[in-house]
Parts: C-alpha cells; sequence; structure tokens
C-alpha cells in the first residue's frame, strides 16, 4: 500500500498543501515546531479519523478556520481516493467520493503504523493506555473487532447502572442481571480472543526483531485477562460469585475492560527494569511485527510512519533499526537530524523540507 498525492487543507499549521510521496523511503526533516509531526499526523487521521495525539478533533483545524479537509490517493489493488472532512460538529469520510455512512467502516482501510515518541506510555503508562493502543492495532486488522467491543461497552455500562439499581432499592432478583452479564460474556469472550491472538501473532516475531535491534535480551509481552483461557459459562459463574463485590462497588469488578499486557525482557517487566532505549527498541520492535502481522493477513504492505525515531538513541541502533525496513514498505520517516540516516536510505529516499507549514522537495 502506498500513499501517492496528499492533499491538506487548514490542517494544523498547513492552510494548502499538496505533496506525492515516494513509493519506498520518504524523508521529513527540517527544525521544531515546523509541522513534521502535523503533516505525518495528517496521514494518520486520515487512515484511522483520529490523532495519536489523542486531544479532541477541533485542534487538527488550522486556527480561526471553520474545517479541514485531508486528502489522498492510495495505491492498493488499485488507487483509491479518500477525504476525510472534519469540522467542529463532526467527520464525514469519503472513498472515490462515496460518502461512508458509518466511520467504523472506514476505519481498516487505509493500513498505517505508526511509532512516535509518545508511544513510550505503552510500556510506562496505566493499562487503558495499552488497551486503547491495542484496540487500535486490531482495528487496522479484524473490522468487526470494534464492533465487539462497542458492544461491550455498552452492556457493561448497563449492568453497571443495573448494579447501581439493584443495590439502592435493595433488589434481590437477579434474572435481568443475569442475562446482561451473558451478553457481556459473549461480547468479552470475542474481544479476549482477538486480543490474545494478536498478541500470540506478535510474539512469534517480536523476539527476533528486538534482536537484531539490540543483540541481547529476550522480548515477550505477557497478556493479562479475567477471561483468558476461561469457557463463557465458568465466566458467568465467576460473575455470580463476585456479585456481592460488585454490588458493593456499583460497578463491574472483572472483564476485559481490565485487561492488561506487560512487556518483559528476560521475565522481568521493562516498566521497572527496562532503560529508555530498551524500551523504545521493544515498542519499535513491536510495530515491526505488526507490519509482518499486517502484511500476512490483508495481503498487502502497510504504511510505515516513524515519527522522531532518532531522538535519544545510539548510531548503531538507529541504523539496525533502519536495515530492518524492508524496500516494499513505503517509510514515512521525520527528523531534526538529516545527516543520521544511513546511506542506504538516504539515497533511494525523497526528501521533504518542512519550514513552517510550507514543503519543499529537495
Ligand atoms: N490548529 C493549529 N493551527 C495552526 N497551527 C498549529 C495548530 N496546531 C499546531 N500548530 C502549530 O504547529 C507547530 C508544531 O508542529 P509539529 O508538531 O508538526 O512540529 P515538528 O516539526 O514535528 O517539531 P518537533 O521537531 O519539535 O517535533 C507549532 O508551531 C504549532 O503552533
Ligand atoms: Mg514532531
Amino acid at each position: 500500500m502506498q500513499i501517492q498525492r496528499l492533499k491538506l487543507l487548514n490542517f494544523r499549521n498547513y492552510e494548502r498543501l499538496e505533496v506525492e510521496f515516494g513509493p519506498t523511503f520518504n524523508l521529513v526533516y527540517g527544525k521544531n515546531g515546523m509541522g513534521k509531526t502535523n503533516l505525518i499526523e495528517s496521514v494518520y487521521v486520515l487512515a484511522l479519523t483520529k490523532s495519536f495525539r489523542g486531544s479532541v478533533d477541533k485542534v487538527l483545524v488550522m486556527n480561526n478556520k471553520e474545517l479541514t479537509r485531508i486528502e489522498a490517493d492510495v495505491l492498493q489493488k488499485r488507487v483509491n481516493n479518500f477525504k476525510l472532512i472534519i469540522t467542529g460538529e463532526g467527520k464525514t469520510a469519503k472513498v472515490n467520493n462515496n460518502k461512508v455512512a458509518k466511520l467504523s467502516d472506514y476505519i481498516s482501510n487505509i493500513g498505517v503504523i505508526l511509532f512516535n515518541p509518545d508511544d513510550l506510555r505503552i510500556i510506562k503508562d496505566s493499562p487503558s493506555i495499552r488497551r486503547k493502543s491495542l484496540n487500535v492495532d486490531i482495528s487496522l486488522l479484524n473490522n468487526n473487532y470494534l464492533k465487539y467491543l462497542s458492544s461491550y461497552n455498552k452492556i457493561l455500562k448497563q449492568r453497571n447502572a443495573y448494579l447501581k439499581t439493584m443495590s439502592v432499592n435493595g433488589l434481590s432478583s437477579t434474572e435481568y442481571l443475569d442475562s446482561l452479564t451473558e451478553k457481556l460474556v459473549s461480547y468479552g469472550v470475542k474481544v479476549e480472543q482477538e486480543r490474545k491472538r494478536i498478541l500470540d501473532l506478535v510474539n512469534d516475531k517480536i523476539l527476533s526483531i528486538y534482536n537484531s535491534i539490540m543483540g541481547v535480551g529476550e522480548l515477550t509481552i505477557k497478556y493479562v485477562s479475567d477471561y483468558e483461557g476461561k469457557k463463557p459459562i465458568e465466566l458467568c459463574k465467576n460473575y455470580k460469585n463476585g456479585l456481592k463485590r460488585d454490588l458493593f462497588l456499583g460497578k463491574t469488578d472483572m472483564g476485559i475492560h481490565k485487561d492488561d499486557y506487560v512487556f518483559m525482557v528476560d521475565g522481568k517487566p521493562l516498566k521497572d527494569y527496562g532503560s529508555e532505549g530498551q524500551q523504545k527498541n521493544a515498542i519499535i520492535a513491536y510495530k515491526f511485527a505488526l507490519i509482518s502481522i499486517y502484511k500476512d493477513k490483508m495481503g498487502e504492505e502497510p504504511i510505515l510512519i516513524l515519527d522522531d525515531l532518532f531522538s535519544e538513541l545510539d548510531y548503531e541502533k538507529i541504523n539496525n533499526i533502519l536495515k530492518l525496513i524492508d524496500e516494499k514498505v513505503q517509510t514515512i520517516i521525520t527528523t531534526t537530524e538529516i545527516d543520521k540516516i544511513d546511506e542506504r536510505i538516504a539515497s533511494k529516499a525523497k526528501k521533504f523540507l518542512i519550514n513552517n507549514g510550507s514543503v519543499e522537495e529537495v
């Protein structure tokens, strides 16, 4: 998959922009605060309809403008045109000029795998950050996943509300609660199975990738879920046994909304024992594993975006990472330090100099 022509209107500090990306390597460089991340963010938003910077959509619209439009021709089995329009009120997506009825159906159209320095939070921060990140990763690979997840979350809300009603009104019949629990379990099991399946696939690949970057260390990801390895009947029983606790808390204490996964090196959690560099490279290894999984599942390579990859990494590790990039994968790299890029990549790359919301092909 390749993004060819990208057109922006009022996206962050780009009023109007048109760029033509190259089929393999693209180097986007320039000083701090010029718009490098903004440029690749637009590609990510076009693919996933939301920014990885996690803030409200409004900030994507250039200050004092009403709307932003991102448009690109993407080479897939054929060239498709994608458009996303964001206003204060909402978003509209079009594929080949046809309006998409549901954004959730649109999301798995463009495969983008991105590394951004903020991704270190996947290791350092709370489980909810990790779940969010995993949800995005899986949604690219399976467009039913988000449907299962949102059904689960809807039932979870209903179950929590009913638990509160039960404890306030002192209700003793659990008939309605049991029916909600059954539904919760049926969707939860689907989510758990998909998370487990993807993390198993990642584990098959990540060790050798991490080793080619770091040289040493056995990296694995441990999935932790209340649902893991349990049949629906068993889970419903566990909910029954936990009823007192749920009533006391006024919410559902067990389920895939509590899932977590832990990055481990040599059997120890990277969060507690890993250096910055180890943590960063573990995330990068994870992203590269996803590229390979995406290719196996979808039959074509996703687009790889590496934002500010080089900060805090030594020269050797940077080059080990660059060596891992397959030329068949269209890659967009942003950096302030273009001299750090290996000649193999630099000589084949299309280069873009970013200067305050304007782009010059070099
Ligand atoms: N909605 C917006 N409207 C106008 N300008 C914006 C908007 N949002 C962000 N900016 C501007 O975009 C610039 C930051 O761009 P960006 O984050 O892409 O920089 P960068 O080149 O990646 O820098 P660094 O090398 O520090 O990562 C800032 O100057 C900021 O003021
Ligand atoms: Mg940046």
